[in-house]
């Protein structure tokens, strides 16, 4: 009797696993639906009766530039002439309203790093272990502008580019007109005109450790002084 049991269990066992893939490919066919292929959609190019224009693409915003595009050769540009040297000169034509327009970008960009009378103190100047430098410097006052463009528009050393924040390069070229203008006057008490260079960092030097009122204590390494490797 037993036997019989478990012989008859046994089949039925056998059975279940051989038709068991008729409800699973039913299950898995019933599942291939085709919408969101025919879900409806514009072809590329198509037509459309939504749009005053007849057109499914839209047109682009005003100033749609590509991610990734080549960049033009231009002086606007690259800050360079056609033999990759740095231009001299500013290619805007400088009047009142650049140098204001310049000011405001290098308020809102450039401060926080170089200091609002760019001097290079800026209240994040300290987290540098390369400190931002004074645009006194005599370096940068006799720089081509064009290596100043460079500089915002690709960074240099530990300073990161700023051409996506300063995303048209026009306000880059109104900075650098504010710059001279600065650079060309007596700068303002308490800025000194002939700035010495900031030391250059350097890592392997013994870290100072400071002991702060609050009773902490805060480890900077200490740069090493010396003429830095950078010229324009
Ligand atoms: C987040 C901080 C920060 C901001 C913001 C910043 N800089 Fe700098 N900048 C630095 C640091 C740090 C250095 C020194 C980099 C080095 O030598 O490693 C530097 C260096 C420079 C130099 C000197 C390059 C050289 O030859 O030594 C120029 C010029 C300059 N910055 C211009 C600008 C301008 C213009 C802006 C605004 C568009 C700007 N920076 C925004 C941190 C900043």
């Amino acid at each position: 009797m037993q036997g019989i049991r478990l012989r008859a269990s046994g089949i039925s066992a056998v059975r279940i696993i051989k038709w068991a893939w008729i409800p699973l490919i039913i299950g898995v066919l019933s599942a291939c639906h085709l919408d969101m292929y025919d879900q409806p959609r514009y072809e590329p190019y198509g037509q459309s009766d939504f749009f005053a224009d007849g057109a499914a693409a839209r047109p682009l915003e005003p100033g749609t530039i590509p991610f990734n595009r080549e960049v033009e050769n231009t002086i606007l540009l690259t800050g360079k002439d056609e033999n990759g040297e740095f231009v001299q000169e500013n290619p805007l034509e400088i009047n009142d309203n650049v140098i204001a327009t310049g000011k405001t970008q290098f308020g809102i960009y450039c401060a926080p790093c170089h200091g609002n009378l760019a001097d290079g103190k800026g209240v994040a100047a300290n987290y540098f272990q390369q400190r931002p430098p004074s645009m006194y410097l005599e370096r940068l006052r006799t720089a081509p502008d064009g290596y100043l463009f460079d500089v915002i528009t690709n960074g240099k050393g530990l300073m990161y580019p700023y051409n996506t924040q300063v995303h048209d390069v026009n306000n880059r070229w109104a900075i650098i007109a504010y710059i001279r203008d600065l650079q060309s006057q007596e700068p303002p008490e308490g800025v000194e005109a002939n700035p010495t260079e900031q030391p250059t960092f350097d890592p392997n030097a013994t870290p100072t450790t400071t002991a702060q009122p609050n009773g902490t204590t805060t480890t900077e390494a200490a740069p090493q002084a010396g003429t830095p490797t950078t010229t324009p």
